[in-house]
């Protein structure tokens, strides 16, 4: 027998994402027989202590303080990025240059101009690249999916997504980084829109069109610093300018004839993380929240009628996808397997030298689309989406 090929990953920074995705290492290969074994070799962050606690307790092998050190390192095959969204660019920029495979945390980057750098990076250098919008592989949304593919809900004509948190709510909630322009590009838009606007393109198809609003209802935060999750410290008593968004909502235009309405808020209160959405089609219909992310709501209308309406199915059965790697139907999983679902392909990719969905490409077009909404916003006008073709 052959011995598996192994990847010894480097990855950047080590607090919420860097929690998952070293979970996620670590339990991939007691799941899945991926085609490639990841290694945890090194991790990054800039505190001496903190970065070495943090690699002692997730289980890496090695630290270094300089992200540039890691990517140097010839025993490291790729590189994950896990910083806030200011550092992507560089960094992916370095490794994409070093020849080192690249995973990064969404959104791809500050702005279009960035993210096309990033993806002009990685043709450049022909390394396996990929954005970790998890939710797509969530069982039951790689279910609908399949449904949409197979035309089980015919024409789709509507997509009405929300993407609803509370945590900022308290207006001592202090000014950390999500808030600050310079280092996040925009607000709730670029940390859940994104991802509703990576799940509307997987499984309706290209935006040609947008028209957005956008809001900051409280501007002014004591400064402080995230703690982990999405826990924050004040530091000080001074205060700083909110700069990005707390909310924002826009309608679109699909390229195949569809609308879409979508929301996005982290002033929604009692959502701790209410990523829903409804899609409706010719023949049927589905419901999806990430806060009851096994259960799928599904109408047919195939269905004998007087029985027909909304049932709800708990996609843990072997038959939808990646459940079968897990426990037995009923058994649900949770938030943190849908980044060992994500590396299990990722590992393939690379392993074949195969480009995983989502890539950077999906991260430029989804940048694309941010940005359109947020032009929209200023100008109050509808604002259209390049398409594939055009960029
Ligand atoms: N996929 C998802 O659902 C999801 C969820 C949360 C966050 N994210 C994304 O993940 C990224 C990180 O977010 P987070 O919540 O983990 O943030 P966090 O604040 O919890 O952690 C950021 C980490 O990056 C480190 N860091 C910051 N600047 C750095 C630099 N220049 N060099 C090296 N290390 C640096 C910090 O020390 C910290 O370890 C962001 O792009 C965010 O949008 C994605």
């Amino acid at each position: 027998m052959t011995a598996k090929r192994k990847i010894r990953v480097g990855m950047i920074g080590y607090k919420f994402m860097g929690k998952a995705h070293s979970h996620a290492y670590r339990d991939l290969p007691f799941y899945f027989d991926p085609e490639a074994e990841p290694v945890m070799q090194a991790i990054a962050g800039r505190d001496q202590e903190g970065v070495r606690g943090a690699a002692e307790k997730m289980g890496w092998a090695s630290y270094e303080t300089d992200w540039r050190r890691l990517i140097e390192r010839d025993d490291i095959d790729m590189i994950d990025i896990c910083t806030p969204n200011n550092a992507h660019v560089e960094i992916a920029i370095a490794a994409a240059e070093a020849g080192k495979h690249i995973l990064c945390e969404k959104p791809l980057a500050m702005n279009v101009e960035q993210a096309g750098r990033m993806l002009d990076a990685v043709n450049k250098a022909g390394v396996v690249h990929m954005i970790c919008h998890n939710y797509r592989f969530v069982p039951a949304i790689r279910y609908i999916k399949q449904l949409i593919d197979d035309g089980r809900l015919g024409t789709i004509y509507h997509i009405r997504a929300n993407y609803l948190q509370d945590w900022i709510m308290d207006p001592n909630f202090p000014l950390v980084w999500r808030l600050r322009k310079e280092v996040c590009g925009s607000g709730t838009h670029g940390d859940l829109m994104a991802h509703s606007i990576d799940l509307a393109r997987y499984l309706v198809g290209e935006i040609s069109e947008v028209s957005g609003m956008m809001n900051t209802f409280i501007k002014q935060r004591p400064l402080g610093e995230m703690s982990g999750g999405l826990n924050a410290q004040v530091q000080g008593d001074r205060m700083g300018e909110v700069d990005v968004d707390d909310a924002v909502a826009f309608l679109a235009r699909f390229e195949g004839g569809a609308m879409g309405v979508f929301e996005a808020s982290r002033f929604a209160k009692g959502n701790r993380n209410g990523n829903r959405f409804e899609i409706n089609g010719s023949k049927g219909s589905v419901r999806w929240d990430m806060e009851n992310m096994n259960n799928l709501s599904v109408y047919m209308e195939e269905d004998e009628k007087g029985l027909q309406g909304f049932r709800t199915i708990n996609c843990t059965e072997e038959i939808h996808p990646f459940t079968g790697a897990y426990w037995p139907a009923g058994h649900i999983i949770g938030y943190e397997h849908t980044f060992i679902n994500l590396l299990h392909e990722l590992m393939g990719g690379i392993a074949q030298n195969k480009s995983t969905m989502p890539n950077f490409e999906d991260g430029y077009r989804n940048q694309l689309i941010l940005d359109a909404v947020e032009r929209s916003s200023e100008t109050r006008q509808w604002v259209p989406i390049p398409s594939k073709g055009e960029v």
